[in-house]
């Protein structure tokens, strides 16, 4: 195929020039109805080609002409056998992949540190999570991948799961061991399901890591709007082989997208595509090129370290990513949201993401040499400044963290499906007394983001202990609707 096209960005820029006179959705009419603040900020031509599924313009939820064309360009440059974009990001992607391979009770092994959206696939499909320790690193403080022995040892005691679902890469850049686990799940005869949010330039340079369609996964997603230039929301579904029902997926997909969508955001995934097809080599090149010198400079500055290629091996590390840069900031005595909170402060820089012990600063294809220059200088006179003069408090939580280390209790006994616990009659009842009763939420203390307990599990004595420390200490609890975990949402 020709994929210096992007058909569906044309097919737009083909209605705009027709000067079509338009009584139709969205009701400002290519921004002549608009807020003019609101219009004039954001521009005219995205007004333009803000319109709706009609003749001449596909329709997303069955495409026959531009889209259909947009997708099996798609699929082409990802080596897919069918891609399917998505509106609402990679958590459609989840929902959509589970409601796909999966029927009320079927079982499928999941990492017990995925996306919290991989939990609304397991509450829409009623499957029933075989939950997977992922890779636990006490050094850097973070969780990896889930390890081909870990799948193995999975299958082996639960024969009759139907998928392997795996998250890879991680949010700090380390990728999976897939054709393995791809290996291993197929000789099995079981569906391998990869979230790939973080991954979708893999498949653009030889230098990345080996991506879940290269794999041969039965189908993945790939968060279009993190790494590359598409809007926000955007993302893609990628499928292969025969594994997968093909027409559960479309019916699957019919029910979860809107009748509505953003054509603008729909035509940035076809424009996605064409600009890392046609020169995803170059740019990436130019990216990897930058993040590595950046990682080195980091590494420089003393009292910073920015991990690599030496952690290669490590268990559950397969290979990384180098356009993530985590910078653990630990050796300047602050906490990662500390040296974030420095980072928009004093030099109006914002990071990706900030834990206890990182930040991480993401170098994608539209990071410049400037903006590196500027980041790195803002870490090295970090380094250079005396602490003392900065407005934290000492921070307990370090030392409880690198004391404690991640220790975490064993997973409790699953007493009802995540569907059905989430579905439930509940009620709050006072945390430290909610021992023997079936929780409806998650809680995570955070980092590392690994559940201590998931909807539908119970709340063990061992568990209640445990979290009343963490929070003691200052860790917090991601997941439950009392932020402060005073009460917690159980089932009646
Ligand atoms: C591993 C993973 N999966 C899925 C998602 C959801 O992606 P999106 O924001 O595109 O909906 C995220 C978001 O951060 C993620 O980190």
């Amino acid at each position: 195929m020709d994929q210096t096209k992007a058909p569906y960005f044309q097919a737009l820029l083909d209605y705009v020039d027709a000067g079509v006179l338009p009584f139709h959705t969205p009701g400002h009419i290519q921004g002549v109805g608009m807020d003019p603040a609101f219009r004039e900020f954001v521009g005219d031509n995205i007004c333009a080609i803000d319109l709706t599924p009609m003749p001449g313009i596909d329709d997303l939820l069955q495409p026959t002409a531009a889209i259909k064309e947009a997708q099996e360009l798609a699929a082409e440059a990802y080596g897919a056998d069918h891609t399917f974009f998505l509106i609402n990001g990679s958590t459609s992607g989840n929902q959509c992949m589970m409601m796909t391979a999966l029927n009320p009770g079927d079982k499928i092994a999941v990492p017990r540190n995925a996306h919290k959206s991989m939990l609304g696939g397991l509450v829409m499909s009623g499957a029933h999570p075989i939950y997977m320790e992922p890779a636990v690193d006490n050094e850097l403080h973070m969780d990896h991948c889930v390890t081909p022995e870990t799948v193995e040892r999975t299958i082996a005691e639960h024969p009759d799961v139907k998928a392997i679902y795996v998250v890879s890469p991680t949010y700090y850049g380390v990728a999976a061991d897939l054709r393995s686990i791809v290996a291993i799940a197929h000789a099995a005869d079981k569906l391998v399901l990869v979230d790939e949010a973080w991954g979708p330039h893999f498949n653009f340079h030889q230098a990345l890591p080996v991506s879940a369609t290269e794999a041969g996964a039965d189908m993945c997603i790939n968060s279009t709007h993190k790494m590359l230039s598409a809007f926000s929301q955007c993302a893609m579904l990628h499928q292969i082989g025969d594994r997968v029902r093909l027409d559960r997926l479309k019916a699957v997909l019919k029910m979860f997208l809107s009748t509505s969508p953003n054509l603008p955001m729909v035509a940035s995934l076809d424009v996605a595509r064409r600009q890392m097809a046609v020169e995803g080599g170059a740019l990436l090149s130019r990216t990897i090129a930058l993040a590595e010198e950046a990682r080195r400079r980091i590494n420089e500055i003393e009292g910073l370290y920015c991990f690599g290629e030496e952690i290669q091996g490590r268990n559950g590390v397969f290979d990384l990513d180098p356009t993530k840069i985590a910078v653990t900031v630990k050796g300047l005595g602050y906490t990662g949201y500390e040296a974030s909170e420095l980072l928009r402060k004093r030099y109006n820089i914002q990071v990706e993401l900030a834990d206890l012990f990182n930040v991480v600063a993401l170098f994608t294809i539209g990071t410049t040499r400037d903006a590196m220059e500027k980041f790195i200088f803002a870490l090295e006179e970090m380094a250079r400044d005396d602490r003392k003069f900065d407005q934290f408090a000492p921070s307990g939580i370090l030392e409880h963290r690198l004391k404690t280390s991640y220790q975490m209790p064993a997973i409790p006994p699953m007493r009802m499906l995540p569907r059905d616990a989430f579905l439930a009659d509940t009620e709050f009842v006072p945390f430290g007394e909610s021992e023997g009763r079936i929780c409806a939420e998650t809680l995570s203390p955070y980092p590392p983001g690994i559940p201590v307990i998931s909807p539908g599990e119970e709340l063990t004595l061992e568990i209640i202990d445990y979290l009343k420390l963490e929070i003691k200490a200052g860790v917090r609890i991601q997941g439950p609707y009392d932020d402060e975990l005073k009460f917690v949402r159980v089932v009646k």
